[in-house]
């Protein structure tokens, strides 16, 4: 994986999956049920170091991404955070510039405390062969919750906020910015090999506005981790950017690209491929549908990509219906 990260083509083509740990597994949900509620999952390092190697037990992936959630971010800048049973994240939404001035980061790695040691056991209960990877939400997609208060369908909240007031919705970013520079770096130093920024909603930019609001806060952010640790391995996942994602690769600073679902894959190769590794693009519903068309498309991406720096992954998270026996014979089929 870490070879792969660097740009080397591996003569074995190393897989993990995005959301690997959750609730597709019994194992997951019996540790869930015995929680107080998915936060304090969390922020339990017994129980975070749990369901993190769960499926790391199960189907030996190559790497192992730490449990938390991207979230954590603003619940430790101050702000309000909680799960709904059912129903999903929900924040206490900022209002106005003036709510921000609530926010800083005066407790953050002390709030962060248990990711850290989550991080550090997990260094030591691994095989030596998993990798261990740190991650956090990219600015744009954390700033999305803090202002919409939870998911949202078209972020026209945010997104008028941000045409309408650009320095004011600069500073909610570069908060942002700041707090995941650090929060990262402080993961690395605890034991995370690589780190994966999530930029889940990024594609939902006109191109000035991504360029401004997603790749300037990305690239600052890498430059952050790469002026303490030059030689730790970035991934990016800037997932629905289209024909932007050259864009990512080149300016960006990261090691590797996260591909979503719809990138054609001969394409990425010709584009992207050409200047950075590339991790993806399952789609996650066709591991739920399995058959035929599950080898075909693990066929295609094999095909497409592995004759260059390549990480099998999904295209977006697993999702809870998706059946073992599907993730079974994808890996058999991605090891042969
Ligand atoms: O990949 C992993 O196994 C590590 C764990 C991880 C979680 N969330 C656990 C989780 C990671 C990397 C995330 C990132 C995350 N969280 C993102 C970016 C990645 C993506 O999927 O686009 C986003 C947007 C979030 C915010 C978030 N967390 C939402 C919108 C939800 C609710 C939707 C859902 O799937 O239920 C969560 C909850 C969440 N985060 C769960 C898990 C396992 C399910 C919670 C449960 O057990 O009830």
């Amino acid at each position: 994986m870490i070879r792969a990260l660097k740009g080397e083509k591996t003569e074995r083509t190393p897989i993990w999956l995005m959301r690997q740990a959750g609730r597709f597994l019994p194992e997951y949900r019996k540790t869930r049920a015995s929680a107080n509620g998915f936060l304090d999952l969390c922020y339990t390092p017994d129980l975070a170091v749990e369901v993190t190697l769960q499926p790391i037990r199960r189907f030996g992936f190559d790497a192992s991404i730490m449990f938390s959630d991207i979230l954590v971010i603003p619940h430790a800048l101050g702000q309000k955070v909680w799960f709904e049973e059912g129903v999903g994240p929900k924040l206490e939404a900022l209002n106005s510039i003036e709510d921000l001035s609530k926010l800083n980061m005066d407790n953050l790695h002390e709030h962060l405390a248990p990711m850290y040691e989550t991080l550090g056991r997990l260094k030591e209960e691994l095989p030596k062969e998993t990798t261990l990877i740190g991650f956090a939400g990219a600015p744009w997609t954390v700033a999305s919750y803090m202002i919409e208060g939870g998911s949202s369908k078209d972020y026209a909240k945010a997104k008028t906020w941000a045409y309408s007031k650009p320095e004011e919705f600069d500073q909610i970013i570069n908060l942002v910015v700041e707090a995941t520079t650090r929060y990262l770096i402080k993961q690395i130093e605890s034991g995370a090999e690589t780190v994966q920024i999530f930029d889940s909603w990024a594609g939902v930019w006109p191109e000035f506005a991504l360029r401004r609001w997603c790749l300037e806060p990305c690239k600052q952010i890498i430059a952050g981790i790469k002026s303490v640790y030059p030689n730790v391995p970035v991934i990016l996942f800037p997932r629905g950017v289209g024909d932007s994602y050259p864009v990512f690769a080149k300016e960006s600073g990261a090691d590797a690209l996260g591909l979503d679902t719809t990138l054609s894959t001969s394409w990425a190769r010709d584009n992207i491929q050409s200047h950075v590794t590339v991790q993806g693009n399952l789609d996650p519903l066709v591991l739920v549908a399995g058959g035929d068309i599950l080898e075909k498309s693990i066929e295609t991406i094999m095909n497409d990509l592995s004759g260059g720096p390549f990480i099998f992954n999904l295209g977006h998270g697993i999702v809870p219906q998706t059946p073992i026996e599907n993730v079974e014979k994808m890996l058999k089929l991605v090891r042969s």
